[in-house]
């Protein structure tokens, strides 16, 4: 599991990237939105897990939906990975987090490939390459750099395709980051907590799993020729929510023999059991921002009977370095119960 010293190295390495310091603020995922709802399971989900938040009774939920890019400016309609922080109230006054991000897998399989990644990832002003470099670049059999969005500055794209050019592990993730776009609405997405957790059912059964949220209202872009909005998240879900709430399947993959456990670049093979866990619903934004919006510390360790980590180094990493970030923008302290 890893240490403080070695999650103040990991915050402290995404802090270098930042075009922009945010301090006070999260170090990625900077812009975000709290939202209210609550979530009910399925009728099946108490057989194939034993937590609290799948027994079938209403679980009130917080929600933080982000863009990706850490500093303080908002790009909303930057082609951008987006994340969906969500936490289930239980009824004893624990809680059960679950942190997602419309991107299904990583491009790290360890903590040494994250340093080695973050090094070649400093935002350089962008640069369109030239199509006689794109034919040369797939020639060679290599991702060319994909144009910038419209009124684009900055981008991380080249020290990215060419880390993905010479590790074959992180090119799922990067290609699908590459083509990832911009969500007309946080509502809109389909989100991934990527790792691999373990679940308990009542006979004792352990299974490996992957979540996922699925919107009821299907995922939709926008069109990446036309000039992006910056700033549209926030007021089209206040707005999608005034008029009627905005709905969420929760997806659980269940592993099979072989499928890799431990490795977040990996994608499982498609055709795995998937059930459907429950439904969420949200319902308004956080009348308090503040609170639970921006002080809101999540961490993927906030688990509770019947749903383990797996030994995936990057999940193991993401406990303290939450910690320590929470610590450095002042949030509300974690509380293990
Ligand atoms: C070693 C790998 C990773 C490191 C070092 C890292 C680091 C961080 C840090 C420092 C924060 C800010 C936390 C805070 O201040 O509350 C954060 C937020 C976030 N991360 Fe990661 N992360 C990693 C991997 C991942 C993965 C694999 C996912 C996908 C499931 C992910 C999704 C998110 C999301 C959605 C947020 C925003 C959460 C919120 O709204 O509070 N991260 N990350």
């Amino acid at each position: 599991m890893g240490d403080s010293s070695e999650a103040r190295r990991l915050v402290d390495a995404i802090i270098a990237n930042l075009p922009e310091p945010a301090p006070g603020q999260r170090p990625v995922h900077t812009i975000g939105v709290g939202v209210d709802g609550y979530f009910m399971a399925s009728d099946v989900a108490r057989n194939y897990c034993i937590a609290e938040h799948f027994k079938g009774q209403r679980i009130r939920v917080s929600v933080r939906f982000s863009n990706g890019q850490g500093g303080p400016k908002q790009h909303d309609g930057w082609s951008d990975v987006r994340g969906m922080a969500t936490r289930f109230h239980l009824q004893d006054g624990t809680a059960a987090d679950l942190i997602a991000t419309t991107l299904a897998e990583f491009f790290a399989r360890n903590v040494e490939d994250f340093f080695e990644f973050t090094k070649v990832a400093r935002p350089q002003p962008v640069q369109r390459e030239s199509p006689w470099r794109k034919i040369l670049d797939m020639l060679q059999l290599k991702e060319p750099a994909r144009d910038p969005y419209p009124k684009q500055t900055t981008s991380d794209g080249a020290g990215i395709l060419s880390y993905a050019n010479q590790h074959r592990f992180a090119q799922l993730a990067v290609f699908e980051a590459g083509v990832i776009g911009a969500p007309v609405s946080y509502a809109r997405a389909a989100y991934h907590a990527i790792h691999t957790f373990m679940v308990e059912d009542p006979h004792g059964v352990r299974r490996p799993v992957r979540f996922s949220w699925q919107p009821v209202a299907g995922v939709r872009t926008t069109d990446p020729t036309a000039t992006p909005v910056d700033k549209y998240l926030r007021h089209e879900l206040e707005e999608r929510l005034r008029r009627w709430p905005a709905r969420f399947m929760l997806m659980m993959t269940i592993g099979e023999a072989g499928d890799a456990l431990d490795d977040p670049t990996k994608p499982w093979p498609a055709r795995r059991v998937r059930v459907v866990m429950g439904t969420l619903t949200l319902t308004n934004l956080a009348k308090d921002q503040v609170a639970d919006g921006e002080r809101i510390s999540f961490n993927p360790w906030r688990l509770v009977p019947g749903i383990e980590p797996s030994g995936d180094p990057i999940l193991h990493a993401r406990r303290c370095a939450y910690e320590v970030s929470r610590e450095m923008r002042d949030g509300c302290p974690f509380r293990w119960s």
